[in-house]
């Protein structure tokens, strides 16, 4: 397993150059899937079934900080707290760090990770997490390497993560490369000052079933993950219409859509996947309402019970008024610090 991704690391690293500094930092914003990624078809260079697009969340997100310590292990902090090797998340992170070894020069590394969104709410801080590792390794080894291979990088991390180099709107392309290289994310061109992403906020708690298990199950066990290559085909290609266009109730309406069928794939999958809580049902209900009232909102939902929202900017007051504490992410607002 090792072996394979190795071999995909030291192709992609044969172009880095190398200016060794003694420390970097780098922020990544979160994204949040519009047409989600759900199902690998290669777990070990982790290849999707399906191309995906999202949407980043501005200044939310994550800031990692690196530097060279003389000690005999890595040390890993999170969210200001020193995290022990044996627990998942310094596992998960040093099990990166090994892949990039070569590259990173002799020594221990303190990897300092702060989140500006709640750890494994499905606010895929995952995302950003590996995100702003890789763009604040590829500053601390001075390998210049373009968005492109930083992206293939973070991917080896998690998935979504491929997504979250960029900001703006992201597609992350499947690519058909058996061997990798050409399963990438890349920023599609265009801006959306309106629109806005509202974060219902219902469960901090760690998730039961995590994204990478929960995909596997369903795509191994779910009758109607037959259906969803197809239908997330059709749903990117709308999404990239209503993007150009600046199409509000399509994109909304295709996001919404897609999430709730991915969804569905869980739910028939054994055992089931069911990541709502009774507050998700409730929103999903007040959504309705609302629409029906004439409030252009829409909402998307990942492996996990907060939904999030899709809205203009002119209705953030009456969204506010409607669920109280809204967590409101400004895409296209201030740039997020580098
Ligand atoms: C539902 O990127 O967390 O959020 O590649 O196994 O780390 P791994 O999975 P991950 O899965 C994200 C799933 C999702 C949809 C999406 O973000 O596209």
């Amino acid at each position: 397993m090792e072996e394979m991704q190795a071999r995909f690391v030291e192709r992609l690293m044969k172009d880095a150059a190398s200016d060794p500094q003694a420390c970097s930092t780098a922020f990544a914003p979160s994204n949040i899937a519009l047409c989600k990624y759900w199902g690998k078809r290669d777990a070990i260079l982790n290849l999707p079934v399906n191309s995906s697009l999202s949407i980043s969340l501005g200044s939310l997100g994550t800031r990692t900080d690196v530097r060279r310590i003389d000690a005999p292990a890595d040390a890993v902090h999170l969210n200001g707290l020193e995290v022990p090797a044996e627990l998942p998340f310094a596992r998960r992170l040093s099990g990166f760090l090994d892949l990039l070894r070569p590259w990173l020069g002799a020594g221990a590394l303190e990897v300092d990770t702060r989140n500006t969104i709640p750890t494994a709410a499905g606010l895929a801080s995952s995302a950003s997490g590996f995100a702003a590792l890789v763009l604040a390794l590829d500053r601390l080894g001075g390998w210049g390497m373009d968005r492109r291979s930083l992206s293939m990088l973070a991917r080896l991390g998690s998935g979504s993560a491929a997504r979250s180099v960029y900001d703006g709107f992201v597609q992350w392309h499947a690519g058909h490369d058996p061997a990798g290289g050409d399963s990438f994310a890349e920023r599609i061109d265009s801006e959306w000052p309106e629109l806005r992403i509202g974060i219902v906020e219902l469960c901090v708690e760690e998730k039961p079933v995590g994204s990478r298990d929960g995909m596997n199950r369903t795509a191994a066990t779910s009758a109607l993950y037959a259906s969803w290559p197809a239908q997330a085909a059709a749903d990117l290609d709308l999404l990239r219409n209503a993007i150009a266009e600046r199409d509000f109730a399509t994109l909304g309406r295709t996001a919404e859509r897609n999430a709730l069928a991915m969804h569905a794939t869980m739910l028939a999958a054994w055992p089931p996947l069911l990541y709502f809580q009774p507050g998700t049902v409730e929103a999903i209900h007040r959504i309705q309402r609302l629409r029906a009232d004439g409030l252009a909102v829409y909402l998307t939902i990942d492996a996990g019970p907060n939904p999030k929202l899709l809205f203009r900017s002119s209705d953030e007051p009456a969204l506010r008024a409607a669920f109280a504490g809204l967590r409101v992410a400004d895409p296209f607002g201030a740039a997020s610090p580098a």
